[in-house]
């Protein structure tokens, strides 16, 4: 229980600290999980307390319901194809700064809009970050393929699991309405090329390697680290 509520307070010191990056007129985009959740609601509080006016392009359902309920403005990749910023949480960051994330299905978005920012930061509390990625790496699959997928991750020295919904029988179905698979590979030495690999599979939707991290806001100690990317 203590452990629970420390990581509570770390996460939420990461997500806040990461809020003060945005300043009027960006277009922001928002990630998704209990991390980056409250960069939103800081994010609200600014703009209902200092007049901050930014726009923010959601990464899935929970974001833009959050982002609502705060009073932030949203906007679309359509309209706004190039961000200033996007924030996000993570699943495991290495020392590298190569970043697995899907945790809560939602990477796919999550990489449309990483991809699209000019600067990408992930807010995390100290258990996401390892010396190397060794986290089952998500995979947003086409239902129509799965069985073929999961044959071409195991060619790859993988071991997917199709994840199951909680108080729902049956598959885990993303916002856009396909299957996800966890792929063990143990530790991964070679994250870029693993990912380029699957990248490749017919029917595999979006892998949740993401190697394009700038800045890393990471919870330890007291206080909040900033790791940023070695050029
Ligand atoms: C969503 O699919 C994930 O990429 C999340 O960003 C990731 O799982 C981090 O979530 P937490 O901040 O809740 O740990």
């Amino acid at each position: 229980m203590k452990d629970a509520s420390a990581n509570q307070s770390a996460k939420k010191a990461a997500g806040e600290a990461a809020a003060d990056l945005v300043e009027s007129g960006m277009v922001v985009g928002l990630g998704t999980g209990s991390t980056v959740a409250w960069t939103i609601k800081r994010l609200g509080e600014r703009t209902r307390e200092e007049g901050l006016e930014f726009l923010g392009v959601p990464t899935s359902f929970q974001a833009e319901s959050l982002a609502i309920e705060c009073g932030i403005r949203l906007t679309t990749l359509n309209q706004h194809p190039v961000l200033d910023l996007a924030i996000d949480g993570a699943d495991q960051v290495d020392h590298r700064l190569y970043v697995i994330k899907g945790g809560g299905a939602a990477h796919t978005r999550e990489k449309v809009v990483a991809c699209s920012a000019q600067q990408f930061v992930v807010v995390a509390d100290e258990s996401k970050y390892a010396k190397h990625l060794s986290h089952p790496v998500p995979v947003e699959v086409l239902p129509f393929a799965l069985r073929p997928v999961e044959r071409q991750l195991q060619e790859l020295g993988g071991k997917p699991v199709l994840r199951l919904g909680k108080m729902k029988d049956g598959p885990v179905i993303t916002d856009n309405g396909n299957f996800v698979l966890d792929v063990d590979y143990g530790r991964i030495e070679e994250p870029v090329e693993l990912g380029a690999r699957m990248s490749r599979i017919p029917g595999l939707v979006e892998h949740g390697i993401f190697e394009n991290l700038d800045e890393l806001y990471l919870a330890r100690g007291s206080g909040v680290e900033r790791i940023k990317r070695k050029s």
